[in-house]
């Protein structure tokens, strides 16, 4: 597939996702959504993309939302099918099985908002807005928002942020943990992209392991949780990676992972 609306690049491992629609506030109409399900599938099974940092054109929003012009002409039925769509399409970023960084360079709102929240972890530049705003347009947040929210900050949190429709600082979405690290503007590549060689530089299938464990186990009791942790755990242990890691420590030398 042409990719139009988006632009994918792949340097040294990382795939940097950037939304291209400046005069648009970058906002998702459907083929925007298109062509990131169609990146994202394309960046799993490609071996060169270790880690996705995912961010917007130009310096004024990572993504403002879905297309209000687009959501406007939508109907009962028409508005499931595209909150189901927008899910799975979010849905495919978060099992990637790679760690992925929402890399906020500005208005991140609505489904914009959203497709940080679906990313592993989040960086922003101090001068970035978040929000749902979706309640002031007379509907809810549809892509996964209500529900990741309340994962990653906690009910209360996510009660105020979708209630409010309010936009908050990045300083604000920092202190209630949606937001991992915070930035200046002109080092928030800089920074970004040394967060993710840090996590690259580990060992690639327990990331894997480490990340589908939190996801999953988020979902269920703890006891449950454990019961996937010991899974994992004995995983990891059946890895090449987990002898190389523990000899390179005993050796007092750095690991050569090989993802195996
Ligand atoms: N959907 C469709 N178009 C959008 C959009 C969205 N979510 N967000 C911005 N745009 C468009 C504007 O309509 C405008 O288009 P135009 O130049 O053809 O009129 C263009 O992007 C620039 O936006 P503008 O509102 O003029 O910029 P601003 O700097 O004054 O305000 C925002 C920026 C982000 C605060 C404002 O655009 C906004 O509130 N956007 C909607 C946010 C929202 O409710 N998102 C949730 C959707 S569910």
């Amino acid at each position: 597939m042409e990719l139009k609306l988006i632009q994918c690049e792949i340097v040294d491992g990382i795939a940097t996702v950037t939304i291209n629609r400046p005069d648009k506030m970058n906002a998702l109409n459907a083929a925007v959504l298109g062509e990131l399900a169609c990146c994202f599938d394309a960046l799993k099974s490609d071996a060169s993309a270790r880690g996705v940092i995912v961010t917007g054109a130009g310096e004024k929003a990572f993504v403002a939302g879905a297309d209000i012009a687009e959501l406007a002409q939508m109907n009962p039925l028409g508005a499931k099918d595209l909150a189901f769509y927008g899910q799975q399409v979010f849905a495919r970023l978060e099992t990637m099985g790679k760690p992925s960084i929402a890399m906020i360079n500005g208005f991140a709102l609505g489904g914009g908002c959203e497709l940080a929240l679906a990313c592993t972890l989040r960086t922003a530049s101090k001068t970035a807005k978040i929000g749902l705003p979706e309640v002031s347009l007379g509907i809810i947040p549809g892509y996964g928002g209500t529900q990741r929210l309340a994962r990653i900050a906690g009910p209360g949190v996510a009660r105020e942020w979708v209630l409010t429709g309010d936009m908050v600082t990045a300083e604000e979405a920092w202190r209630v943990g949606v937001v991992n690290r915070l930035f200046e503007l002109a080092e928030l590549k800089e920074g970004t992209t040394k967060l993710m060689k840090t996590i690259l530089s580990r060992a690639p299938i327990a990331l894997r392991l480490a990340m589908e464990t939190i996801r999953r186990g988020t979902n269920m009791s703890q006891q449950e949780g454990e019961i996937i942790e010991t899974d994992m755990f004995g995983l990891a242990a059946a890895t090449a990676d987990m002898k190389e890691g523990m000899a390179a420590f005993l050796q007092k030398r750095k690991p050569e992972f090989k993802n195996q």
